[in-house]
């Protein structure tokens, strides 16, 4: 590689690293974009012009059809499926990984890192690193996606001694590593993939429910370690930065969401490995206590009465678009100098910041929207708690219920405010599929109907 080469590549991670840094705020993001767009540019620019690049019919083909996938994907995919879309794409990453690693075993001459037979042992430990880490993502990401995209049941499946065997299958795994640095056996580095391809499923099928969050973005890491591997083998600088930045990235934002859920990240990170075993809780049903509900007039009659208000947005509010219209309703009670705030929770949604977008699409102003930590001591001071199609994020059950499946996750505690009002569509359960009592409580009104409609008839009640 030429030296103009290598300090192109140094000009993309460095803009691969502003990226992330603009990415660290809502205010900064699209400036974060462009730094990332700007960097993946010339990363592939730089690489296409480099002198071993000789095949540009077959790279161009590959670009375009990849392209018109992605643009199409791009174009059809809703917001609330991002979850599933990334753990899709990180399953790429991860069969990537182990495709060029089996490639430069069976033809390192090819790659140019030796002969076959008396391949390097730093060579080997790449490969197996790239192979192994890049199996695990692979399977883990396709569960991550069918359990996101309800191909299978979301609920964490569990079995008898799983511990045990995942700690059998890590153990075969690491002496499989060792005995292929020292063989070279491309059937051992085969037995050793296959079961990373096993553990990887090993080790997500036990996560389920509200933890799906902290696995998707732990994923995330492990693509990143992944490709960090493929650019060892490659022995592309670019690919190693670009690698470990996802992956230490993606390792920071797992750290920050098992905090924010109460989550241990060693759980995480061993597929639940020592977690108590939880019942499943009670699934939402329809249940015979008396719940109060009201139209929108009773809302907007609330609403108008009140000095402050808190508006909880979570994965409804998503499916129903309705951003704009609570951008109105925030507005609205801004008018009759009402105290409106956004309070956001970490996982409130399907993907990480997944509110914060929709409001700024919305042009809430920022300093309105507030995190969890920041607002949860005002709901005792509040009128109103509007909560529009959040469920899971406010669930009391999770400080109450110890056999709950998000017992310990942190909610906002909407229930404290003087009064509670619930936009949904009916008495259905959010993601994690469990009961939420805060609707049968005394302060709770219960507004049912689609979000978007449901803000809109109470901005036009509010109106007149
Ligand atoms: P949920 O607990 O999923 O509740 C959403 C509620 O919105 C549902 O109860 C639903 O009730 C209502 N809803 C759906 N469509 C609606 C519409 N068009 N209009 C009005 N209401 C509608 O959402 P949440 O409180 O935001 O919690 C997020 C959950 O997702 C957590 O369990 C979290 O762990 C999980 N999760 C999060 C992520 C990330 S990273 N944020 C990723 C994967 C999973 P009705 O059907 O009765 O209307």
């Amino acid at each position: 590689m030429s030296d103009t080469a290598y300090i192109l590549y140094l000009i993309s991670s460095v803009l691969f690293i502003l990226a992330l840094k603009g990415l660290s705020s809502p205010e900064s993001a699209r400036r974060g974009n462009v730094y990332g767009m700007a960097g993946m540019g010339l990363a592939v620019v730089t690489t296409l012009c480099m002198p071993a690049i000789t095949n540009y019919a077959l790279i161009l083909f590959g670009i375009m059809v990849g392209g018109i996938i992605g643009a199409m994907i791009a174009r059809k995919i809703q917001m609330t499926a991002m979850p599933q879309l990334v753990a899709a794409f990180h399953s790429l990453v991860g069969v990537s990984a182990v495709l060029i690693a089996a490639a430069a075993l069976w033809s390192p001459e090819s790659y140019g890192i030796g002969n076959s037979g008396s391949l390097h042992v730093g060579r080997l430990i790449e490969m197996s690193l790239g192979a192994v880490i890049g199996a695990i993502t692979f399977s883990g990401s396709v569960i991550a996606f069918a359990k996101l995209q309800g191909i299978m049941s979301g609920k964490p499946i569990r079995f008898g001694d799983q511990n045990k065997l995942n700690a059998a299958v890590a153990a075969a795994i690491v002496v499989l590593m060792i005995i292929f640095c020292g063989s070279e056996s491309k059937f051992i580095f085969t037995v050793m993939t296959l079961l990373s391809f096993a553990i990887g499923l090993l080790l997500i099928i036990p996560i389920g429910g509200a933890d799906m969050p902290v696995v998707v973005s732990m994923l995330n890491s492990y693509s990143g370690w992944a490709a960090s591997g493929i650019g060892f083998t490659l022995g592309n600088p670019l690919l190693i930065i670009t690698g470990a930045l996802v992956g230490s990235s993606g390792a920071i934002l797992s750290y920050i969401m098992c905090k924010a859920m109460n989550r241990s990240i060693f759980n995480v990170i061993f597929g639940g490995f020592g977690a108590a075993a939880v019942d499943s809780g009670p699934v939402a049903a329809a249940s015979d206590k008396p719940i109060k509900s009201g139209s929108a007039e009773d809302a907007a009659f609330l609403l108008k009465n009140s000095g402050s208000v808190i508006i909880i947005p979570g994965y409804g509010m998503a499916v129903a678009q309705a951003q704009h219209a609570v951008r109105e309703l925030q507005v609205e009670l801004e008018k009759e100098g009402i105290k409106v705030r956004f309070a956001i929770h970490p996982v409130a949604g399907r993907m990480p910041g997944h509110m914060n977008v929709l409001l700024a699409e919305a042009n809430v102003p920022y300093d309105s929207v507030t995190e969890l930590e920041e607002i949860n001591n005002d709901f005792a001071t509040t009128d109103v708690a509007f909560v529009i199609g959040a469920n899971d994020v406010t669930n009391p059950a999770a400080k109450n219920n110890p056999q709950s499946p998000i017992y310990g996750m942190p909610v906002l505690e909407v229930g404290n405010a003087k009064t509670v009002i619930f936009i949904k569509r009916g008495m259905a359960a959010g993601y994690a599929g469990i009961e939420n009592e805060l609707f049968y409580q005394e302060n709770t009104m219960m507004l049912f109907g689609d979000a978007k409609k449901v803000t809109e008839d109470l901005i036009k009640a509010l109106k007149h």
